[in-house]
């Protein structure tokens, strides 16, 4: 398969039995780096509300700080495919309100935008959006915009009553042209059956492995971000220790003369030193 450029390419990839690759990305240079990895999506997620400007939760983001960063990563990844996530009350005011802030994500850089939840409004609004040319990735399972109703971070769809309900809000949102739908925090069994059951792709997360493709958050599995740690985060690296050394090391170097050497110094020529001596500059 070659690189996603499209929601058609994910539906390929489903009907390929091919997993899709899924992550975050907040930034010009891990974009850059994603890109390169060929990833088939990167979502410019609203958890950089907590890992990348310290907040608590989600709720504090706004759909102007949003665009800043989807700005930075489509500057870096030329050839991805870019999901801007739609923050917190950015959509749910009105019809005009959820397609205004959508469209000024595409104009930023993003090729698509993700919305959480399946009430009327929602419905309406993905469909409004894939008519007006804006693909939607939905989201369902655990929705952290609606942590404070869910009552926490609790796993969803235990229950084959509330399995049945999110394979319900899911069909309804394939069928508004929702292109994809992330599943967050569900039994691997409950995941596998609505992924079984609907056309369009599942992209899992803490949702075990047969959704038809993962996301996670790039700082929790490069070991980056290290306030808390979901059960569902395998770590690939452990950046932190990396970042921490490497400033201990320039720490000691500048305090010990030693940075920066001749090596990373601009030095003159005798012909210049002696102009500039002659001028006073020089110190002997
Ligand atoms: O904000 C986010 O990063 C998400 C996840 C699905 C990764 O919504």
């Amino acid at each position: 398969m070659n690189r996603v450029k499209n929601i058609n390419d994910f539906q390929k990839l489903k009907d390929n039995n091919e997993k899709i690759a899924m992550l975050t990305a907040y930034d010009y240079s891990t974009a850059k780096a994603l890109d390169e990895a060929e990833i088939d999506g990167i979502l410019v997620g609203d958890s950089l509300a907590m890992v990348a400007l310290g907040y608590d939760n989600t709720y504090n983001i706004t759909i102007d700080e949003m665009i800043i960063f989807i700005q930075a990563v489509s500057r870096g990844a030329k050839n991805s495919f870019i999901i801007g996530d739609m923050p917190f009350m950015s959509y749910n005011l009105s019809l005009e309100q959820g397609l205004e802030n959508a469209s000024r994500m595409i104009s930023a850089g993003a090729n698509a935008v993700k919305l959480e939840g399946c009430n009327e409004h929602i419905l309406t609004l993905v469909k409004r959006c894939a008519e007006s040319g804006i693909p939607v990735l939905a989201h369902l399972g655990l929705t952290p915009q609606l942590l404070n109703t869910l009552g926490g971070y609790k796993i969803q769809g235990k229950t084959a009553e509330q399995a049945e309900y999110i394979l319900e809000c899911a069909k309804k949102l394939e069928q508004a042209g929702a292109f994809a739908v992330v599943l967050e925090l569900l039994p691997a069994e409950s995941a596998e059956y609505i992924t079984r059951n609907l056309k369009i792709p599942t992209i899992g997360i803490g949702a075990g492995v047969n959704c038809d493709g993962q996301i996670v958050v790039t700082d929790d599995i490069l070991g980056k971000f290290t306030d808390f740690a979901p059960k569902f985060v395998k770590k690939f690296a452990n950046l932190h220790d990396v970042v921490l050394d490497g400033v201990r090391k320039y720490t000691q170097e500048v305090k010990n003369l030693e940075f920066p050497s001749k090596k990373e110094s601009f030095e003159l020529t005798e012909n210049e030193k002696e102009k500039l001596c002659v001028k006073g500059v020089c110190n002997d």
